[in-house]
């Protein structure tokens, strides 16, 4: 996630208000950062690698002369944070200035293209082929309004891009498709950003773009064109009376609740990540003669998730081992056939780092998933794979684990197409089911908030609660519990349902609160024996199930019915309600969900 901002005056420069503006921006990534404006027909650009500030007392964008500009911060996901990578980025003659939040899916195929035709590429990033594309399109003759439009029509993937033309001086043209764009109406001035927090101090008047729209922006107007029509409509401008603090959450109270409804975005991008970054460590993954799987937290529960979805559609064994503990237990038995698939949200977490220092030190092969591109991590990683989350401002990890769930699910059907060990049916129906799940995520959310939010009421006066839940779903309880725990401060057990008449039942008594992860699989049927356990003993049950399941419904206190999935993605739907029941709990509590107490983002200590 990166953030993008541009500005068009009838009269002065812009170089104040984009770098205001991009400020504003900076939490959506801060690896990079560059602004472009065009003064007596040349582009001038400065950018590099760093914070904003750290580059303005380098660089000085307050000097930059130019009534229309336009600006970026970077969270890398193409090429590493380095100023070549930075945004803006230009075509050959450097005269078209372009930036971009967002993905591309085919910009190899665009980039051999256009070096065919003998584009000069400097940059390593995605974003750039946009550039080399508009000035095809200027140079047999478009404008710079047709040739955008034509260059996003060829675009596979999510962007937001603002771009600016020496030869049209007089506007700024933008468009998107799923990435967030905004435009902010003032007299003979307009700003455009990846969100209102980067206008709002300018202007309340706003236009949201919908997805597939460009835009022509002018000091005095904006049109808007459909992309796919060429058709020009009409978007209603509305008045925001958002404070700048809600600009920034985009209208949601909490960072928290902000990163819990991007949720279908950010599956949607880590759907996105390239083929040959999965065939990478697919093959390291088949190479090893035993597999660890080794994080922390919520990265953890993902690695247990992922042993289940290793197992049952490539029939690989992988082991989840908690980071900390991993030295103790396997460090003296691994060696140079062993791989280590190391997960971290941050690419920081001390306890991660320390584990896989020993296992290079015994020559075994490091792989990775972070969401961090420059990490630690990415560093030590012989190959690694970014998630594409974009930056969690939140403490506790939701989006971040939902997006490592569903590439590790790509890993594993990847692994199973190449040991041909499911069916062709299997795999389709698999990939199908992948595909489905932005939506899937996006209906769960809405169908949860109201019920979770009510059930919080009651849920934040419970001393100690238990989550419970079989096979994959097992892990799904685990997750649970970790965020209801660390964010509202109650005390929590999670258990595989089955383990559960070993020990932990002696808690029950009398109204103690169980919840189920129960989704229609195999495991069912003895889940049922579960809960009937817990009734026996009077424990109030609360129930997430599939939305048909009518004896379930009738066994539980409480139920909360979901869509049906495929079992291994279960727990990305599961998980979703829970990540609301933590945060409304918060809320009821009169506790800050963004910043638990105790707690910090990237733990570098031991
Ligand atoms: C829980 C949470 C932590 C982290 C853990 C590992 O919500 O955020 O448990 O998951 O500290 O962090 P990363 O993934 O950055 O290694």
């Amino acid at each position: 996630m990166c953030g993008i901002t541009g500005c068009i005056v009838r009269e002065g420069d812009v170089a104040n208000i984009l770098y205001n503006s991009l400020k504003r921006l900076e939490y959506r990534g801060y690896d990079s950062a560059g602004i472009s404006t065009i003064y007596d027909n040349k582009l001038i650009v400065k950018k590099d690698v760093g914070k904003i500030d750290e580059i303005h007392s380098k660089l000085n964008f307050l000097d930059m002369r130019g009534n229309l500009g336009i600006a970026h911060t970077r969270w890398a996901t193409h090429g590493a944070p380095s100023k070549v990578n930075a945004h803006p980025h230009l075509d050959c003659e450097e005269k078209i200035a372009v930036v971009h939040n967002g993905v591309l899916e085919n910009f190899l195929e665009l980039r051999q293209e256009l070096e065919a035709r003998k584009h000069i590429f400097r940059s390593k990033t995605d974003t750039e082929v946009i550039a080399h594309l508009i000035e095809e399109y200027l140079k047999i003759g478009k404008n710079l309004s047709e040739a955008v439009l034509e260059s996003v029509r060829k675009l596979r993937g999510s962007f937001a891009i603002a771009v600016i033309y020496t030869g049209e001086p007089d506007k700024i043209v933008v468009a998107r498709n799923e990435s967030p764009l905004v435009i902010g109406l003032a007299k003979d001035m307009k700003l455009i950003a990846s969100d209102v927090a980067a206008l709002i101090e300018y202007t309340k008047e706003v236009i949201f773009l919908q997805n597939r729209d460009l835009s022509i922006v002018t000091p005095e107007k904006v049109e808007i064109i459909q992309i796919d029509t060429g058709i020009k409509i009409d978007r209603k401008s509305m008045e925001l009376n958002w404070t700048l603090d809600m600009a920034t959450k985009s209208g949601f109270p909490h960072f928290l609740l902000k990163e819990i409804y991007e949720q279908p975005h950010t599956i949607r991008e880590a759907l996105r990540i390239q083929e040959k970054y999965l065939d990478l460590l697919t093959e390291f993954l088949d190479r090893g003669r035993e597999i660890f799987l080794v994080a922390s937290g919520t990265s953890h529960n993902a690695c247990i998730v992922g042993s289940y979805m290793f197992s049952k559609l490539a029939r690989l064994t992988t082991y989840p081992v908690i980071a900390s503990e991993f030295i103790e237990n396997y460090g003296s038995s691994i060696g140079i056939d062993t791989v280590i698939f190391a997960l971290s949200q941050s690419g920081e977490t001390a306890d991660v780092l320390t584990a896989l220092d020993y296992a290079r030190y015994r020559a075994a092969t490091i792989i990775g998933l972070t969401n961090v591109l420059g990490s630690t991590l990415t560093r030590i990683a012989r190959a690694y794979i970014l998630q594409n989350a974009g930056p969690e401002i939140g403490v506790a990890a939701t989006k971040t684990f939902t997006s490592q769930l569903t590439v590790l699910a790509l890993l594993a059907l990847r692994l199973a197409r190449k040991r041909g060990k499911i069916s062709q049916n299997e795999m389709d129906e698999f990939q199908d089911e992948l595909r489905r799940l932005p939506n899937l995520v996006e209906n769960v959310i809405k169908l949860s908030e109201k019920p979770i939010a009510e059930l919080s009421k009651e849920a934040a006066r419970f001393s100690s609660i238990f989550f419970l839940g079989r096979g994959i779903s097992y892990a799904t309880a685990l997750e649970a519990r970790l965020k209801v725990m660390e964010l509202s401060y109650i005390p929590c057990i999670a258990y595989p349902a089955g383990e559960s008449k070993h020990g932990p039942i002696s808690v029950i008594e009398e109204g103690y609160p169980v919840f189920f992860i129960a989704p229609n699989d195999n495991t069912r049927k003895h889940v049922i024996g579960n809960v009937m356990e817990m009734k026996a003993r009077g424990a109030k049950i609360y129930c997430l199930g599939d939305e048909g399941d009518r004896e379930l419904r009738e066994l539980s206190d409480w139920y909360l019915g979901l869509p049906s999935v495929h079992e291994l993605l279960s727990p990305i739907i599961y998980v979703i309600p829970f990540q609301l029941l933590a945060y409304y709990m918060t809320i009821e509590k009169g506790l800050d969900p963004d910043k638990p107490r105790n707690l910090a983002k990237s733990v570098t200590v031991l």
